[in-house]
């Protein structure tokens, strides 16, 4: 009986590869769309004819395996499921052995054969843990961070992934939530580089090549936003606010050719993200022309019987479906109640189909009908895996994604020769380092900071000094001890990584336990201070920025993170990074982001009363969006601009020249800002509009030319419209985004 089965299964392929290949590659504007994105395949449309109701509502169900400490085992009832056709996708197994046994009982023992989709949570490196993701935004530099989701992609497709729920492209101004560290910080801009660049590295221009893997945009939409920082917990925001500050990342990776989206657990606007049909389908389908699937999130469509929009997991699912959700992450209402749904009639068989269409599309794209275990190579599992190359790549990106903060006097870089004191409750942990998300990371291929920096330097003492959550200051005595006699002192000190991440949000922004009160001690010792922070969100640290010497946000950097702060301290290579989300200087100053408006009575005197501003504090942060030193110095040159005016289909150059005015070799992340200075609704004081990486040697000097178009002016106006108005605007070129000189242009209708 399974032979005739496999027979269709067969033929049914015969007919669709005899019908391939007609490659027409939307052209586009975004190479990622070309190859075979845009394919049709005759397979699917097979596949719908044959399907019974129940193997096509079994497409649609996504079940994760459970784990035990000797690897990946799945509950018996999944494997019946899998079996049965009841689960077409599986999440949270991998191995290259594991997914084939997985995936031959799917290809073999079903009546159709078909394949599953297995996921995974590729969030910042499979194996080979890259820094956290708002690290990765904080080196400012698409190419690389595109590389880091290329080796993401070859590591996870080798040990038989297909597809991975990144990237996060949640804009995010909110300290106290966990999940800011998976992201790409505050702003739509460099959000946008960010998410598009991680799309291109896993998916490549060819998702049937089996280096790579499919992309899932999430959480849509607006997950960064949870009021109070509480997650999960109600967003709401205007709908030109939602277009113009939180949307354009998460179209910037559908538009770089992402094949799967994921709803975000988050209301909006009074309805639950898994079913709003204005985001699904609205926008993401119709504005934006989305053609692969939609995921719900873990349990999603259950928890819309908490939010309060459906009776129960059946209404849920049928909400769910209609909208636009077509796979269901782990409910099980899909499973349980679309079958019933559609021969009811509450469900058309016209959706239900075209839900099935769109997952069947994307495993036709990975190729996966043609060979269902291509991805399931353990040869390449071996080779692939934490190779030097990806090492170094993780180690690369790790330096970029460093942020110096403070360095008084250059104390930094040290000098290899020096007496270092390695103090702190994080300095000896190789554990933090790779942060949460961490995939098949393991904290046996990780060295701590002590451990890098006691290789590099030559002489050494440590002291733990307190513990990094509990109150205690028993250690105190012994780490002043420690630091007496030393050059310096490096005090590393942060959160534990469970303390970002989901489910991991604060109501402190301070460093937890007894660590400032031991950074006060060693500072009181008069030696040299150096404070390097793992974290995963904005900190208050006023106190502690200005009690070190010099600071290093280093933020949990990864399978390689130890050697790039060791190689970062004693110069053998430069902090890179600047800060993707403003530092503020207390918790009352959130949300606090550089796009700020004007309002009616902007503070500009400085003893004014009725003015927009604290009384206890200023209104400027601790530290700007786009922040951070080397150990070199830069200045800018005016800005010149190519014409004093442009209009519809035109556009103008704006060149500065920069100089490397120190006397070591560094790199400048050269930053564009506009301001519209009257629009039909008010604007932000800044928008980021270009960026570049540029190394100057000491002395050198170069040009850096920023093309500004109609796309880089236009917003949603008064009548929700997007595009352009004429007026006056102001260009600022500098490094941050406090930059003040600017030069005017206009732009003519
Ligand atoms: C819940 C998280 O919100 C999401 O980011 C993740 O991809 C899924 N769980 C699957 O693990």
């Amino acid at each position: 009986m399974k032979k005739s089965f496999l027979c269709i299964f067969v033929l049914l392929a015969l007919v669709s590869c005899g019908g391939k290949g007609s490659d027409k590659c939307q052209a586009g504007d975004d190479p990622a769309r070309a190859a075979n994105f845009d394919r049709s395949y005759p397979i699917v449309d097979s596949l719908l004819r044959v399907m019974t109701l129940e193997e096509k509502v079994g497409q649609l169900v996504l079940y994760t395996s459970d784990w035990d400490v000797t690897g990946p085992s799945i509950r018996d009832g999944y494997v019946d499921d899998i079996r049965a056709g009841r689960c077409g996708n599986i999440f949270n197994a991998y191995t290259a052995a594991y997914t084939r046994q997985l995936q031959e009982i799917a290809v073999n023992e079903t009546r159709l054969g078909i394949p599953l989709l297995f996921g995974y949570d590729v969030i910042h490196g499979f194996r080979t843990i890259f820094p956290i993701n708002l690290g990765i935004s904080a080196s400012w530099d698409p190419a690389l961070i595109e590389e880091s989701a290329r080796v993401a992609a070859r590591e996870a497709a080798a040990a038989g992934l297909h597809w991975t729920y990144s990237p996060m492209c949640d804009i995010c101004v909110e300290p106290r939530w966990g999940r800011i560290s998976e992201g790409a910080g505050e702003d739509a801009f460099l959000g946008s580089a960010v998410a598009a660049a991680m799309v291109h590295g896993y998916q490549g221009t060819d998702l049937e090549n089996p280096l790579t893997i499919a992309a899932c945009v999430k959480h849509f939409a607006a997950y960064g936003a949870p009021h109070a920082g509480r997650d999960y917990n109600t967003v709401d925001m205007s709908e030109r606010w939602l277009r113009e500050f939180y949307l354009p990342p998460y179209k910037a990776a559908v538009d770089a050719g992402a094949q799967t989206v994921m709803a975000s657990f988050n209301e909006l606007d009074g309805t639950p993200a898994t079913a709003n049909a204005h985001l699904l389908t609205g926008i993401l389908r119709n504005e934006w022309g989305f053609d692969g699937f939609v995921v719900s999130d873990y349990t999603g469509i259950m928890e819309m019987i908490n939010h309060g929009t459906s009776a129960d997991l059946e209404d849920a699912s049928i909400q769910a479906l209609n909208a636009g959700n077509d796979m269901d992450m782990q409910s099980g209402g899909y499973s349980e109640f679309l079958k019933k749904a559609v021969e009811d009639g509450r469900v058309s068989r016209k959706t239900l189909d075209e839900a099935v269409r769109r997952v069947l599309t994307v495993k036709a794209r990975l190729g996966l009908f043609e060979d269902p275990y291509k991805y399931c190579s353990e040869e390449r599992e071996a080779a692939e895996t934490l190779t030097q190359e990806n090492r170094i790549a993780a180690r690369t990106l790790a330096e970029e994604s460093c942020v110096l903060l403070k360095n008084d006097f250059n104390i930094l870089p040290l000098d290899k020769r020096s007496r270092v004191a390695v103090i702190g409750p994080l300095a000896n942990s190789a554990d933090d380092l790779l942060g949460t998300w961490r995939g098949a990371g393991r904290v046996e291929d990780t060295r701590s900071i002590l451990d890098a920096i006691t290789e590099c330097a030559g002489q050494v003492v440590y002291a733990q000094g307190c513990d990094v959550e509990k109150a205690g200051q028993a250690g105190f005595r012994q780490a002043e001890n420690a630091v007496r006699g030393a050059h310096a002192a490096v005090v590393i000190l942060g959160e534990p990584c469970s303390w970002s991440g989901e489910a991991a949000s604060r109501t402190s922004i301070k460093l937890p336990g007894e660590q400032t009160e031991l950074l006060r001690c060693i500072a009181g010792t008069g030696v040299p201070v150096v404070l390097v922070l793992l974290n995963g969100r904005p900190l208050d640290i006023s106190e502690e920025a200005a009690l070190a010497d010099a600071v290093l946000e280093a933020w949990y950097p990864g399978t390689m993170g130890a050697e790039a702060v060791a190689r970062l301290l004693f110069g053998d290579a430069e902090p890179g990074g600047r800060l993707s989300v403003t530092f503020p200087r207390n918790l009352g100053q959130v949300p606090i982001y550089y796009y700020a408006k004007n309002t009616g009575r902007p503070y500009v005197h400085p003893d004014a009363k009725y003015e927009s501003r604290y009384l206890d504090c200023e209104n400027t942060p601790l530290f700007p969006f786009g922040y951070g030193l080397t150990y070199t110095t830069f200045s800018y040159g005016k800005a010149e601009l190519s014409s004093g005016s442009f209009g519809p289909g035109g556009s103008l150059t704006a060149k500065v020249t920069v100089t490397n005015t120190g006397s070591r070799e560094g790199t400048e992340v050269v930053q564009l800002y506009l301001r519209d200075m009257v629009g039909s609704v008010t604007r932000p004081l800044k928008m980021l509009r270009g960026f570049e990486r540029i190394t100057l040697a000491p002395g050198e000097s170069r040009d850096v030319t920023f093309e500004i178009t109609p796309g880089d002016l236009a917003f949603w106006r008064k009548d929700m419209t997007f595009g352009c108005e004429a007026g006056e605007f102001r260009l600022f070129v500098g490094g941050n985004s406090s930059v003040e000189e600017y030069v005017t242009f206009t732009y003519n209708e």
